[in-house]
């Protein structure tokens, strides 16, 4: 399973890359907010800088929401870097956008998606990735992971090429469990990455080989 960073502050980014484990960033409008980044320009270079610390995908959301603006804004983020994948919202003329990219060859990551009926239509319409939220699911007392199964199931019986990229994810088990159902990739904060280091067994057992050792030693 490929593992992504869902932020857009380049500090984050660059300990995930230091730690060795990272494939790629998603992004969205919110995250760019929380940053600061503004403007049309301001948004562009920030995404250029993010492709020039990381050599996996970097997902960048349209804001548009018809089809000719949603093309053109896709067009113009695609054009920035190779490794730009274009996001683009599970609604109607995200869909028929989603469509003419795929004809194009511009790759794209269909945001945004609560239901195995939303994740179906993406991959019949060429999505490169599809983001189903499972934390957002899981805020209004709906089991996140279980969309995930539905949908690797699905892909799995007619072979979409599509890959399932868990997004809102919250903590390590979240990780664990795309893992085991078989989640494409996983994209979430550096926090939840981090967590997956921990367990006390481990550090009492460091503990005690260094212990031992300094013992040994004197
Ligand atoms: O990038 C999309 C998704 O990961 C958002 O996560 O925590 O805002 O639900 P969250």
């Amino acid at each position: 399973m490929k593992f992504f960073i869902d932020t857009a502050n380049l500090e984050e980014i660059g300990e995930a890359m230091d730690l060795g484990v990272l494939d790629g960033v998603t992004t969205n409008p919110s995250l760019m907010a929380k940053e600061g980044i503004t403007g049309t320009e301001n948004i562009r270079a920030h995404y250029q800088k993010i492709c020039e610390i990381v050599e996996g995908d970097v997902s960048a959301e349209v804001i548009s929401t018809d089809f000719q603006g949603i093309i053109k804004e896709g067009e113009e983020l695609a054009a920035l870097h190779e490794q730009i994948v274009v996001k683009v919202p599970m609604i109607r003329d995200g869909v028929k956008a989603l469509r003419y990219f795929s004809d194009k060859g511009i790759r794209t990551n269909c945001t945004l998606v609560f239901s195995s009926g939303q994740a179906l239509l993406a991959a019949k319409a060429g999505a490169t990735y599809v983001s189903p939220f499972i934390g957002r699911l899981d805020d209004v007392s709906t089991e996140g992971v279980e969309l995930i199964a539905d949908i690797r199931q699905i892909y799995d019986n007619f072979l979409f090429d599509t890959q399932i990229l868990a997004a809102s994810i919250r903590h390590p088990m979240h990780i664990v469990e795309c893992a085991r159902i078989g989640a494409d990739v996983a994209t979430c904060p550096l926090k939840p990455i981090l967590s997956l280091l921990n367990h006390p067994l481990t550090d009492i057992g460091l503990e005690k080989f260094l212990s031992d050792h300094r013992k040994a030693d004197s």
